[in-house]
């Protein structure tokens, strides 16, 4: 049996929807009732419910915080790709590291980076790919990535950073075999990072909206992309103002293309589009 939109009730929707606000902020508007429908209706059958009702009676029990966590799981869109939005890495890379590194190194700290919405790893994976290279011109920085994001499995994937060989779209034909090994047997057609690579990158879970960061504060470079747009503009508020305390002075967060801080009150320098900068 499978569960479609005309099962699922303006009721129980508006349940749904409002856990899965209180949990991630992410906004579910009335017009997400067919995509909340198609998203559950396998797991739905997984976990041997026979109504999307008898789905919410199982997330109201105590102690359904994994299941709720599946839940946001199944409705987050995790979409992602190595170097997604080029112009973010080529504006790091060209314009701002030059300086950012040369200030680590005088701090004696490594250079901090956040993808605060990794998703499955593609961009904390750029991200550190653009660090390595940049040690190779500029020997004697050292940086760290921090990637995290609201889904454990999408975290586990991260974690392993294997993908799918024709699905890594690099700026450089020169960094594949730089920074990722070729899978053989099971694993032929697929690459995977390079421990050397890995082991700057930590993976931890992080909602957004949770009352303290479990990443150092006084950050150099935060990508929080993609992800604000399924807020609102309340949240969008609280999380840009939380970013900016994040980042050390001098320090850059980066969004979206698609989003802006446009409309919001913050203290940021607009840089490039996406690009913002906490003032020194
Ligand atoms: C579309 S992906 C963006 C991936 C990457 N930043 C990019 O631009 O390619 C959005 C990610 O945000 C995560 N997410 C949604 N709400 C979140 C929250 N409250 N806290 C942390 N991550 C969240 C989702 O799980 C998903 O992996």
């Amino acid at each position: 049996m499978l569960f479609s939109e005309t099962e699922l009730s303006a009721a129980t929707f508006a349940f749904l929807a409002g856990l899965v606000y209180d949990r991630s902020r992410i906004r579910l508007g009335p017009d997400k009732r067919a995509l909340v429908a198609g998203r559950l209706a396998r797991h739905l059958e997984m976990r041997g419910c026979a109504s999307f009702d008898a789905y919410c009676e199982r997330l109201r029990r105590p102690g359904a915080d994994d299941e709720i966590g599946t839940l946001i799981d199944l409705i987050a869109t995790n979409h992602t790709q190595f170097f997604r939005e080029p112009a973010h890495f080529d504006i790091l890379s060209r314009e701002l590291l030059p300086t950012l590194t040369a200030r680590a190194v005088a701090a004696a700290h490594p250079l901090r980076v956040w993808s605060a919405a990794a998703a499955s790893g593609e961009e904390p994976y750029s991200l550190a790919i653009v660090m390595a290279e940049q040690t190779r011109q500029q020997p004697g920085f050292t940086w760290e990535v921090h990637a995290s994001d609201i889904s454990r499995r999408m975290l586990d994937r991260c974690r392993l950073g294997i993908y799918d060989a024709d699905k890594v779209k690099l700026p450089d034909p020169g960094l594949l075999p730089r920074y990722f090994r070729k899978g053989f047997g099971q694993r032929e057609g697929c690459v995977r990072l390079k421990p050397e690579i890995r082991r700057h990158v930590t993976v931890e879970h992080v909602n957004l909206f949770q009352p303290t960061y479990p990443v150092p504060r006084a950050l150099d470079i935060v990508f929080c992309r993609n992800v604000m747009i399924y807020f609102d503009v309340d949240s969008r508020q609280e999380l840009v103002a939380r970013l900016f305390d994040q980042l050390a002075p001098g320090g850059y967060l980066f969004v979206g293309h698609a989003e802006s801080l446009l409309g919001l009150a913050h203290r940021f320098e607009t840089v490039r589009p996406g690009v913002y900068r906490r003032p020194t």
